[in-house]
């Protein structure tokens, strides 16, 4: 065997072994390097005579590709088993809990606002906002509450100390301020949801002073009590998820519909819970009724031409129903033992094809 043969099996076999970068480079060093044997015959070139160099140049510039080619191929390799390595053992399983005695829960109050935005975005229903402090203009007086009028105090509303112009705003004591921001801020055709918290000075098993109310609104030209009607009867049956639950509509008042209605919905509490969709009892659900023509004249809507409808809903009453939660203080004292017992998994999102709860 030549020494070239010699020297490229030997190297070979070297660079097949190196199973760190390190060694493999030793390798590198001690054939190709300055000092390296394959470095050390191409010396030798100079000192040969004219055929015997034409001979030995190229196959010495051959052993060198092959030796480098094996190097990088080896090196490719190595590379990637450390890369591999390390993937492995720096895999994270981003579904495990950090800590799993302490697993997250939606809270049901949420868990039923996404419910309700489910059901009215398949409807066409977009999501407006508004501030939780509002001047009287939004809360009460655009809504057609007259100065003085006692559906003022049937809210029992929180005052801000007055500011330097003397003004008081208020805790909004109802969604309802949010359809003044909408019509003031948007054109007609109007179809919103406005879910958001609310405030009212009371506190017992059944009313806390913050609760969570969604607001409804409809504006456009042709829309009329048919429509509330079918639109929240629907709204009932997908909540409820009863097929055929039945609505009746009671006759009511408030100052920004007419006419209004509080709409209920048939249960059975015979049996000490209410059970909906069955039996003769009669569940209250929500308030409704036809936009006040006063209301559109205060948001410049001209009422011989627009009409519409608006609603309003407790989400944490309705949580109460749907999920059979006795007391509405607990919602609000943030025991882990009561979330983890009522909560629900945040990653299961409401759909109307998957199924709401
Ligand atoms: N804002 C009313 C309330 O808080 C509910 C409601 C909204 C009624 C819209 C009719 C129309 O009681």
């Amino acid at each position: 065997m030549s020494e070239i043969d010699t020297i490229e099996t030997e190297a070979l076999n070297a660079i097949e072994c190196a199973t760190d970068l390190t060694t493999l480079d030793g390798v590198r060093v001690a054939e190709l390097g300055k000092k390296g044997r394959v470095s050390g015959l191409m010396k030798t070139l100079g000192g040969m005579d004219p055929e015997e160099r034409k001979e030995m140049g190229p196959r010495l510039n051959a052993l060198k590709n092959r030796l480098n080619d094996a190097i990088e191929g080896r090196k490719t390799a190595l590379e990637d088993a450390e890369l591999e390595a390390r993937l492995v053992s720096e895999k994270a399983d981003l579904s495990l809990p950090p800590r799993p005695e302490r697993t997250g829960a939606l809270h049901p109050v949420m868990q039923v606002f996404e419910e309700i935005e489910e059901i009215f975005g398949a409807m066409g229903f977009a999501v407006a906002e508004g501030p939780d402090i509002e001047d009287d203009f939004h809360n009460f007086t655009a809504l057609n509450f007259p100065i003085g009028h006692p559906a003022r105090e049937d809210h029992d509303t929180f005052f801000m100390a007055p500011d330097k112009d003397g003004e008081r705003k208020v805790l909004r004591t109802h969604t309802s301020p949010v359809q003044i921001r909408t019509m003031m801020s948007q054109k007609p055709p109007i179809r919103v949801i406005i879910p958001g918290r609310v405030y009212r000075n009371d506190w017992d098993a059944t009313h806390t002073p913050m609760f969570h109310q969604v607001e409804g609104l409809v504006i456009d030209k042709v829309t009329h009590m048919g429509h509330l009607k079918g639109c929240l009867t629907d709204f009932a049956r997908a909540f409820f998820e009863v097929d055929n639950v039945v609505t009746r509509f009671r006759p009511h008042f408030f100052p920004f519909t007419e006419p209004s209605a509080e709409m209920d919905v048939q249960c059975d509490r015979s049996g000490g819970n209410v059970k909906v969709g069955e039996g003769t009892d009669w569940l209250e659900v929500l308030g409704s009724g036809m936009v006040h023509p006063n209301v559109l004249r205060n948001v410049g809507l001209d009422p011989d031409e627009y009409q519409g409808f608006a609603f309003g809903m407790g989400v944490d009453r309705l949580a109460m129903l749907k999920y059979g939660m006795p007391d509405l203080r607990p919602y609000f004292e943030s025991d882990v033992r009561w979330l983890s017992h009522y909560g629900f998994k945040p990653w299961l999102l409401p759909s109307l094809s998957g199924g709401l709860s």
